[in-house]
């Protein structure tokens, strides 16, 4: 079963980049899990895990950029929520190809509630100035 479902009811932000890569994000966190969970082998899960990691800095550079254009009064805030995210990918990335850590429930678990919050609270407060 999907880990993270998008909806626009939960995950909508009025911006249409944003909600396409949310679902492209959750489609690789999904992927992801179903691997990791399923028993698939280590080499699919690490590839799986550079490439929604490698999306989200991505996504994340993308949504910065466009409020640092709109000069949004919450870029700074923001912006240490993405970069903490990244620092624990980071870091989980790391591990994983030193073998010192694996993907687990709790893991796919941890990014789902920081997507969860994360979106209603931090996303979707950029739409006014992003759509001015
Ligand atoms: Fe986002
Ligand atoms: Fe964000």
């Amino acid at each position: 079963m999907a880990l993270i479902t998008w909806t626009a009811s939960q995950y909508g932000t009025n911006v249409g980049f944003a909600d396409d890569e949310h679902q492209i994000l959750f489609g690789k966190l999904n992927k992801l899990y179903d691997l990791a969970t399923g028993g698939a082998a280590r080499s699919a899960i690490g590839e799986q895990l550079d490439d929604l990691i490698a999306y989200v800095v991505g996504h994340f550079a993308h949504e910065e950029k466009e409020m640092q254009a709109k000069d949004f009064s919450g870029f700074a805030e923001h912006k240490a929520e993405h970069d903490a995210l990244v620092g624990v990918c980071a870091g989980l990335q790391t591990k994983f190809h030193a073998g010192e850590a694996e993907v687990t429930e709790e893991v796919g678990q941890m990014v789902k509630g920081w997507l969860d919050k994360h979106i209603p609270t931090f996303d979707m407060a950029y739409a006014g100035a992003l759509n001015s």
